[in-house]
């Protein structure tokens, strides 16, 4: 049973150390961005809603994410546990989580709270391309694809988020500052977070993870 939480700003490597994570403990991955954006794709209401936000980098209304996110964690694949990228980002929707997962005799068992410092965080994102097809990370020069433009994973094509521009950028990353790094001092309280170095490289990072989570 592994229940824990990705929280780090945007472009710490998150979505990069879950797709490690779940390879090594086989719990699924929710993240509410890709959840967004698969509803963006798709057209949906909730797509359309979500989009005006994300495209200036602002946070999806509370309410929006807390339903979507509590009703993913009741699909039978979470009952041995799950791992969350992205939500909770503000301190009420972490108060929501932890009401709903009291209500089933349910708890968060590790926050790993993975820390860049800004510059390098917008020299990640600037530089970022995603697979259209299965959503996985690469960068232009510290993680390039082994054939430029084509994911190594699953052969799909690589695009550039529509978020990952420079002023969208640096909100979202003041946006973290602002709302979401409260969480910290929240989990701190709680006693169940560890603290991550993201600056270092993939493996290292990935090593502190399996080393906070336990083998
Ligand atoms: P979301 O999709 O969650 O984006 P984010 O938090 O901004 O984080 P990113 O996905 O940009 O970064 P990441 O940490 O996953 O980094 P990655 O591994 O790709 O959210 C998008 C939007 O949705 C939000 O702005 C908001 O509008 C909305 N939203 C989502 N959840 C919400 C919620 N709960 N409440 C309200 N709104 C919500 O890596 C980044 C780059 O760095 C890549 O190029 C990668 O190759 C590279 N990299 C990774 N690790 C390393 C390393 N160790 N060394 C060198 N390069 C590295
Ligand atoms: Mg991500």
């Amino acid at each position: 049973m592994l229940r824990t939480i990705l929280l780090g700003p945007p472009g710490a490597g998150k979505g990069t150390q879950a797709v490690k994570i779940v390879e090594k403990y086989g719990v699924p991955h929710i993240s509410t961005g890709d959840i967004f954006r698969e509803n963006i794709k798709n057209g949906t209401e909730l797509g359309k809603k979500a989009q005006e936000y994300m495209n200036k980098g602002e946070l999806v209304p509370d309410d929006l994410v807390i339903d979507l996110a509590t009703s993913r964690l009741l699909e039978p694949d979470c009952a041995n546990g799950f791992l969350l990228d992205g939500f909770p980002r503000t301190v009420y929707q972490a108060e929501k989580l932890d009401e709903f997962l009291a209500a089933h005799d349910s708890k968060i068992d590790v926050v790993l709270d993975i820390a860049v410092e800004k510059e390098e965080l917008i020299t990640r994102l600037t530089g970022r391309r995603v697979c259209k097809t299965c959503g996985a990370s690469f960068h232009v020069v510290s993680v390039p694809p082994k054939q430029e433009g084509i994911c190594d994973f699953c052969g799909g094509e690589l695009i550039q988020r529509a978020d990952d521009n420079l002023e969208t950028v640096t909100n979202r990353i003041e946006v973290y500052e602002a709302q979401t790094m409260p969480l910290v001092d929240y989990y701190e309280n709680a006693g169940n977070i560890a603290h991550i170095n993201g600056a270092a490289s993939l493996e290292d990072v990935f090593g502190d993870i399996v080393k906070a989570i336990g083998e």
